[in-house]
């Protein structure tokens, strides 16, 4: 075995953000760069040598390079089994779910989710645990220090791999296992969701549209909605390819657009739903109608007891902070807790360890439960089906109906893309320095309740995560709340997050934005986001 180990130096720029490590492409193709960090993620994990990893990703370009330089540096560094999907292809809730079914100690995600690909776009890479969940602060904290010491890796000088064939073999005296990454997560799914009910409804001419956006979940959704399902041609842009087809595999009205018209069209389908690059995003449409991520989510837990793998309630429920209030409201009417988190998956994750949720959600079109410890999107999907098969309902009557109970929480996202840090950076230092006095405030009609920047403590580890973004909630129960993106890899991202609560029924026909008017109005006063972004209108609203 010929084990070689390469002298290397630090890069200053490889920590990880909200979800791993991500930059360009270009950047991850510089000499020794996944080297480092690979090996950074090697040297900051206890034991593992003789353990099992799982590996793969989303497909994007790069993806087949980088699993043959990380199995070739697992070997060396003493793993002892890999198990990697077939084609180089596992989505990040599969991920997770494979790393608990097969105990596997870590695993570790080729993915920038639902940042472009191909060569111009984004690649990134991030560590999973034993639970199957993102890689706590603490770890990848440690991961970043010791990429910043770094001065040499190990790799093992072999051939590569052929992952286009499901096989057992050896690299030195690790074993490789290509597994088929679509049928344990499957399997997983016949054990939460009524399949026959679903099949039943498919079969009675309800009518279905999932756009994969030519990222990692086409086999997936071929598998489960057109084989086991029966829903047959229900599956678009079905082939994972390394540019996801020139998209952008972000599953919202903007770049959703293919499954955008089709919903919004004439003969509409009964329900359409979309994907991002990686699998663990949705967004759920129904005819000629858009659920928010946090109405999703409210919906979800309120009708969860008519799905098999909850029909015994939920323990509770979690939110990140800028995620609306609605499902509060209905964990409120079930006696259920929930609880607000940073932005991020990996702040759910002690939540559901510790049996304190079962169903958690983002406004970024994640949604999630205790099955695994990733969000997961063809999960929601098939929640959502479950939940129009039992109730016999539309999507539209079901929110509708749902709105009626608890009242509205009118909310949007205003994302600032690409604009400048340090301006950016200047607009949130403003606003945190009059965050001490703001409390009582007048503006227009909203009195200020609360100023803050948003700090968690983890009820389970009692670790504390500070400045996780601007609150500033009014009296009448609206939030406006400000946040820089952690996932970007240009420039800097402003995030506004904007919500009202209607609890009056008869005013719940407005149009968002309209509804939202003077909160978006009062946000631009306050922050002067014109002013430091150089931007008339935010690059995408959700
Ligand atoms: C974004 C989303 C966040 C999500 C993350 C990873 O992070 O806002 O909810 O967990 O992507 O998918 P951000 O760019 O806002 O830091
Ligand atoms: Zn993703």
């Amino acid at each position: 075995m010929n084990i070689r180990t390469v002298a290397t130096t630090p890069f200053s720029d490889q920590k990880p953000g909200t979800s791993g490590l991500r930059k360009s492409v270009t950047t991850f193709q510089q000499p020794h760069y996944l080297e480092n960090f690979v090996q950074s993620i090697f040297d900051s994990l206890k034991d593992c040598a003789g353990q099992t990893i799982v590996l793969g990703g989303d497909g994007r370009y790069y993806n087949r390079e980088a699993i043959q330089v990380i199995m070739k540096m697992a070997a060396a560094n003493g793993i002892g089994r890999i198990l990697v999907g077939k084609s180089g292809i596992m989505s990040t809730p599969a991920a997770s779910a494979i790393i608990r079914q097969y105990k596997a100690y870590g695993g570790i995600i080729l993915s920038a989710s639902h940042n472009p690909g191909g060569p111009e776009g984004d690649f990134g890479i991030k560590y999973n645990i034993t639970s199957g969940g993102p890689a706590p602060e603490k770890v990848t904290e440690a991961i970043f220090a010791h990429s910043q010491t770094i001065d040499s890796y190990k790799i093992l000088e072999a051939g590569d791999i052929n992952l286009d064939k499901l096989t057992v073999t050896r690299l030195g005296e690790m074993s490789v296992e290509v597994i088929d990454p679509v049928e344990p997560y499957a399997r997983l799914m016949e054990s939460l969701f009524d399949f026959d009910s679903i099949r039943k409804l498919i079969k009675n001419d309800f009518k279905l549209c999932v756009d994969s956006m030519h990222a990692v979940t086409g086999p997936y959704a071929k598998d489960i909605f057109e084989k086991r399902l029966g829903a047959s041609g229900a599956v678009l842009n079905g082939e994972p390819l390394p540019d996801f087809g020139g998209g952008h595999p972000d599953p919202n009205l903007v770049y959703a657009h293919d499954l955008v018209e089709i919903m919004f069209g004439d003969n509409a389908p009964d329900f359409g739903a979309a994907s991002d690059g990686d699998g663990d995003r949705n967004m759920i449409l129904g005819n000629n109608f858009f659920v928010t991520p946090s109405d999703s989510l409210a919906v979800l837990t309120a009708n969860a007891t008519l799905v098999p793998g909850y029909q015994d309630g939920l323990a509770g429920v979690a939110r990140s902070m800028p995620t609306s209030e609605a499902v509060d409201r209905v964990a409120d009417k079930l006696n259920i807790a929930c609880y607000e988190t940073p932005t991020g998956w990996k702040f759910f994750g002690n939540l559901l360890d510790a049996d304190k949720a079962t169903l958690c959600g983002e406004e970024s079109f994640g949604t999630g439960s205790n099955h695994v410890r990733e969000k997961d999107g063809l999960w929601a999907v098939l929640f959502w089906l479950n939940i129009l098969a039992a109730r016999g309902e539309s999507v539209e009557a079901i929110v509708k109906d749902h709105w009626k109970t608890y009242g509205r929480n009118y909310y949007s996202r205003h994302d600032y893309e690409e604009v400048d840090q340090e301006r950016a950076t200047e607009l949130m230092e403003r606003l945190r320095s009059r965050l001490g006095t703001m409390t009582g405030e007048q503006f227009g009609g909203y009195e200020v309740k609360y100023a803050d920047d948003f700090s968690y403590s983890d009820p389970v580890d009692g670790s504390v995560s500070k400045n996780q973004g601007i609150r500033i909630g009014f009296t009448d129960g609206s939030r406006i709340v400000f946040r820089l993106s952690g996932t970007g890899t240009k420039g800097a991202t402003l995030r506004l997050y904007v919500e009202s609560y209607e609890p009056d029924a008869s005013k719940h026909e407005l149009d968002t934005q309209l509804a939202l008017k003077p909160l978006i109005d009062l946000a631009q006063e306050i922050a002067q986001i014109k002013e430091y972004t150089q931007r008339d209108q935010p690059t995408v609203i959700t």
